[in-house]
């Protein structure tokens, strides 16, 4: 044989075997019988009693039923494929498919989603639907295809409050001093220090070892995260200040989306989108039912005037001036 020859038969041979490794990493490969049909791996860092994870849960059963099973998931909860951040650069990298992290946690990947983290950004709840379902929503999702990331759907993660081991925290002027375990993002450091507290970034997975362990004197969240990590074992002042709403992102690596068809893509963002309706009517009702939980065992919901936050963290706006979040936040105002 033509020696060009044989050398271009084993260097196809060897892309193709690649590109199949490559193929079965990424997207869990085909099922067990043997099939066309393709996993998704989904891997998120939420227990499996929360709202978020049964969103997903419902996004999985009907990919699977509009897909008349040949694209299906795998969801990987609790933080067993590691940290949000580890989860993001697996998407990066390909080794993962999927996963569904706090907007805040992908601030250092895609700075512009930072916004999400300025305090008292939205007048309410509808301010913020607005948002996120209209244009400014729409590109946000999409911004961050080039570092390998496209986004799905948003899902809600309500709005975030503090909550304290030692002592209730009733006034801005409580959290002088005191350690607040925060994301990773430069927006949670900012707000903290503005606020006088010691800002602490660690990953959610670590954070009830380091309450228990007085690491931190307090974090801040929304309810059913709360309940749901049993944050409230070693909290038992809750501050209902509502201080941001941080939406959580579902996303897939970009080279997953790549190699699905037309009518794949279609039916992974049908079931996104379907199951983002059914997790906001679910979190209204969890939310209640997280507080109602947590009070039973014996947490506090401090009396706070959410005003006095506010006014507290306001010389924040005024620090975006000329940077990157400056023209979304005030398209964000302007509701365009
Ligand atoms: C929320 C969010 C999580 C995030 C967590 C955190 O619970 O849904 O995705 O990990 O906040 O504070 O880190």
């Amino acid at each position: 044989m033509n020696k060009s020859v044989s050398y271009f038969s084993l260097g196809l041979l060897v892309g193709i075997l690649a590109a199949s490794a490559f193929y079965a990493l990424i997207s869990g490969g085909r099922d067990s019988a043997g099939s066309d049909n393709r996993i998704l791996k989904l891997a998120h860092g939420l227990d499996t009693t929360h709202p978020v994870h049964m969103g997903m849960e419902r996004m999985k059963e009907r990919l699977e039923e509009l897909s008349g099973g040949r694209l299906a998931i795998d969801i990987y909860p609790s933080g067993v494929l590691g940290s949000e951040v580890q989860c993001i650069e697996q998407l990066q990298s390909g080794e993962l498919a999927m996963t569904k992290t706090s907007t805040a946690a992908m601030e250092s990947f895609i700075p512009e989603l930072g916004i999400f983290g300025v305090p008292y950004l939205f007048d309410d709840e509808s301010h913020f639907w607005e948002v996120l379902e209209g244009k400014i929503g729409r590109e946000l999702l999409t911004i961050g295809r080039d570092t390998g990331l496209v986004g799905l759907c948003y899902y809600d993660a309500g709005s975030r409050n503090f909550y304290s081991a030692k002592k209730p925290i009733r006034t801005p002027e409580d959290l002088k001093g005191m350690k607040i375990r925060v994301q990773n993002s430069r927006m949670a450091i900012a707000m903290i220090e503005t606020l006088g507290g010691s800002p602490t970034p660690i990953a959610f997975g670590e954070l009830y070892s380091a309450l228990a362990q007085g690491v931190v004197d307090g974090a801040e969240n929304n309810p059913p995260s709360f309940e749901s990590s049993r944050h409230y074992e070693e909290c038992k002042f809750f501050t209902p200040d509502a201080h941001t709403r941080v939406p959580d992102l579902l996303m897939i690596s970009s080279a997953v989306w790549d190699t699905l068809d037309e009518r794949e893509r279609s039916w992974l963002q049908q079931a996104a989108d379907e199951s983002a309706v059914y997790q906001r009517e679910l979190w209204a009702v969890k939310t209640q039912e997280s507080l109602a939980n947590v009070q039973a065992a014996g947490v506090e919901i401090v009396d706070c005037d959410p005003r006095a936050f506010q006014a507290a963290c306001a010389p924040i706006m005024a620090t975006l001036q000329g940077s990157l979040l400056e023209p979304w936040l005030e398209r964000i105002q302007k509701r365009n």
